[in-house]
């Protein structure tokens, strides 16, 4: 199969998964396994180059998201480091495609068009399997205090993490997002250890439904009830966070469709 069809046949195989709002994470686990990604081929190489020198007009990655791909707060960047590689993709076609804008700089609908389909499987590939989390890099609660961020409670946005909100029919984001939010791939992103302003500004797209993107509106459904209050104590917990629980040093293995070929 063609490179692209491969890639499209995985982000539509996604998209089906995604409909199966089952959503234990041994299933999605088990369906993921069923993903033909075997034919991809993707060259890191490229990608690598593309996260430290940009290409044609698109800038360099690391320019905004930084050089280890942590992402910033002062830009309101988001961290690529170690995000699942299925899920970059589909945010950068949806970029493509205009099926999300970015509201922050109003530069990744530009960025992710001037990029071959070959491309964004490639610098997806960099950034989810060569960077890793660098908890030094982590946001500081303090320092988005003095970018004028509202703070919140960690121990209360714990609770929704776990528990959610019942008596608002909020869901655990762990139902989806698995414990502490550290992903389900291909379809649920690792929300634990994201960057403050980035989290803050994701929850209240989802909330006036300025960002659209999701499949079934999983995530619109879980926002619409959020208050501003929840959202901060939510994100002030989610920015540092251990994928362990106590006692327990055991962190479920990821998915990550990669067995790719480099060539
Ligand atoms: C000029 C700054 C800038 C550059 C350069 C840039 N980005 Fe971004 N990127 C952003 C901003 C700002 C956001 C957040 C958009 C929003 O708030 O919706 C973002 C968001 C993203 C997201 C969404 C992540 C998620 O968790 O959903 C991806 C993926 C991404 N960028 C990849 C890239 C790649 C790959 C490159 C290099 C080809 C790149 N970016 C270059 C500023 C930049
Ligand atoms: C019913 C399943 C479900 C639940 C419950 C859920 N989410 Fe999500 N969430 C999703 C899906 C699916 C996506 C990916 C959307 C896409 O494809 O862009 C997502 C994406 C996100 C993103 C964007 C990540 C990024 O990198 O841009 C944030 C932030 C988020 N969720 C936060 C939360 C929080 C906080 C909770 C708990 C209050 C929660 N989610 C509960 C399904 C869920």
């Amino acid at each position: 199969m063609q490179r692209n069809n491969v890639i499209f046949a995985s982000l539509a195989l996604a998209a089906m998964l995604g409909a199966a709002t089952t959503v234990q994470a041994a299933d999605t686990k088990e369906h993921a396994e069923n993903l033909d990604m075997k034919g991809l081929k993707v060259n890191v190489a490229n990608g690598e180059k593309i996260f430290k020198q940009g290409k044609g007009d698109v800038p360099a990655c690391n320019s905004c998201h930084g050089p280890d791909g942590m992402g910033d707060d002062n830009l309101g960047t988001p961290r690529l480091a170690g995000q699942g590689m299925v899920y970059i993709i589909k945010e950068l076609e949806d970029f493509a495609h205009d099926r999300r804008t970015d509201y922050t700089m109003s530069v990744m609908n530009f960025n992710a068009k001037g990029l071959t389909p070959e491309d964004r499987a490639d610098v997806a590939a960099y950034v989810s399997q060569k960077l890793h989390i660098k908890r030094d890099k982590l946001s500081n609660l303090k320092a988005v205090k003095d970018l004028g961020q509202k703070v919140g409670s960690t121990y209360l946005g714990k609770s929704i993490v776990l528990y959610g909100i019942p008596e608002k029919n909020v869901p655990a984001c762990q139902s989806c997002h698995q414990y502490n939010g550290m992903g389900v791939f291909p379809i649920y992103p690792q929300i634990g250890d994201q960057k403050f302003v980035y989290l803050t500004n994701q929850l209240k797209h989802w909330r006036d439904g300025s960002r659209a993107n999701d499949i079934l509106a999983q995530m619109r459904h879980v926002a619409d009830k959020l208050s501003d209050d929840d959202i901060a104590n939510v994100v002030s917990y989610l920015v540092s966070v251990k994928f362990t629980s106590p006692g327990n040093t055991f962190v479920v293995e990821q998915h990550r469709p990669m067995a790719f070929d480099v060539h």
